[in-house]
């Protein structure tokens, strides 16, 4: 990988001066420093997850970053400006708050943008680019590694927002697929850092159905020692909210409800198919088998199986017992 780090690096680089820019401003401006305070996120979140606002001017970066032309190629292939049709440049990030996100390996690869206004799009990424893979970060991981090492536990949550009041409690081994759903590139990066997973989707459809989507992925994750678990919130809450409206303890005690990603596939499934009728448990007995089939944890396959079978009344189908001893 020798050369494409090289060309890769100054991309991270303008990434950093970026967010010194965006992070100076954010002390210069009241109006965002007192967004923030609205929150309830304190100084001291705001110098762990480096916070920062993307002022109102389209130029802001290209006036403090684009003086010659190689300056202003790398604003754009680092994603922070774009072109318009007429040749004129503008910042990608305006009036918002700035969530910098760093890779595993805490070099900065992007950014999430949030305005305060109610102006749509409430939250802006950076696109793709030669650094940014949205379905390979996590927002919030290089925070959260001390944290997750060790608990041995990672909390997967929707939003910046949920992962930093989160931390700001003590619950520190919080991280989010940020501006994506959540895919089987960051399962498999969460469950190298922990064996032990807990999903905590928001309390509303979109969150429901974030669940139910990272549900489907499980089985290829459910190695030997691994645990992955879903966490529901009450409607209308999410950790934010939770926590800022009913503190840590209310959290915690959550978090001891959380229900195997397995268990919870099940009974999705129950809900969309109504197996008191035989031929609606038929394709209920075909979606189970399916996922159960992905399963490579012989046991844990075993006993869902026999979940799905007394479920729908049947008789196990055993495998041949091995004799105890061969006659010769
Ligand atoms: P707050 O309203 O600031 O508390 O944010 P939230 O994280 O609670 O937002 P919400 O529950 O509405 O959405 C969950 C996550 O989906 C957000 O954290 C974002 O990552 C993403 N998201 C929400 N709205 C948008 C949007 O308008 N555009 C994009 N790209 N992502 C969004
Ligand atoms: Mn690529
Ligand atoms: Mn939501
Ligand atoms: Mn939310
Ligand atoms: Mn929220």
């Amino acid at each position: 990988k020798g050369p494409a780090v090289d060309t890769l690096k100054p991309l991270h680089q303008e990434l950093e001066r970026a967010v010194a820019l965006y992070r100076q401003a954010l002390r210069d401006n009241a109006e965002a420093r007192n967004y923030l305070q609205t929150r309830g996120v304190l100084a001291a979140a705001i110098e762990r997850f480096e916070l920062g606002f993307a002022p109102a001017a389209a130029q802001f970066l290209t006036r403090n970053l684009g003086k010659s032309g190689e300056d202003r190629r790398l604003l754009a292939a680092a994603g922070l400006v774009s072109t318009r049709d007429d040749g004129t440049v503008y910042d990608r990030f305006r009036e918002r708050v700035i969530f910098p996100i760093r890779d595993g390996r805490g070099r900065l690869v992007g950014l999430g943008g949030r305005s305060m206004d109610g102006r749509e799009p409430k939250y802006l990424n950076s696109p793709e680019t030669p650094i940014y893979h949205k379905s390979r970060v996590l927002y919030g991981l290089h925070q959260a590694r001390e944290g997750i090492r060790r608990t041995g536990k990672a909390l997967l949550v929707e939003g910046y927002l949920d992962v930093i009041t989160l931390h700001q409690a003590g619950i520190d081994n919080a991280v989010a697929a940020s501006g994506t759903a959540l895919g089987n590139e960051q399962l498999e990066l969460i469950f190298r850092a922990a064996p032990e997973i807990v999903l905590c989707f928001d309390g509303d459809s979109a969150g429901e159905q974030a669940a139910w989507r990272a549900v489907n992925l499980a089985p290829e994750h459910l190695r030997q020692g691994r645990l992955l678990r879903v966490l529901f919130l009450p409607q209308g809450e999410d950790p934010d909210s939770l926590v800022r409206g009913q503190g840590s303890a209310a959290f915690h005690a959550l978090l001891a409800t959380a229900r195997p990603a397995l268990d919870v596939y099940l009974e999705g499934l129950q809900k969309r198919h109504n197996i008191v009728v035989e031929d609606e448990k038929a394709v209920f007995l075909h979606h189970a088998r399916a996922l159960l089939q992905r399963l490579a944890d012989p046991i844990l396959k075993e006993l869902y199986e026999q979940r799905v079978a007394t479920l729908c009344g049947l008789r196990m189908a055993r495998h041949p017992s091995p004799p105890l001893h061969q006659e010769p």
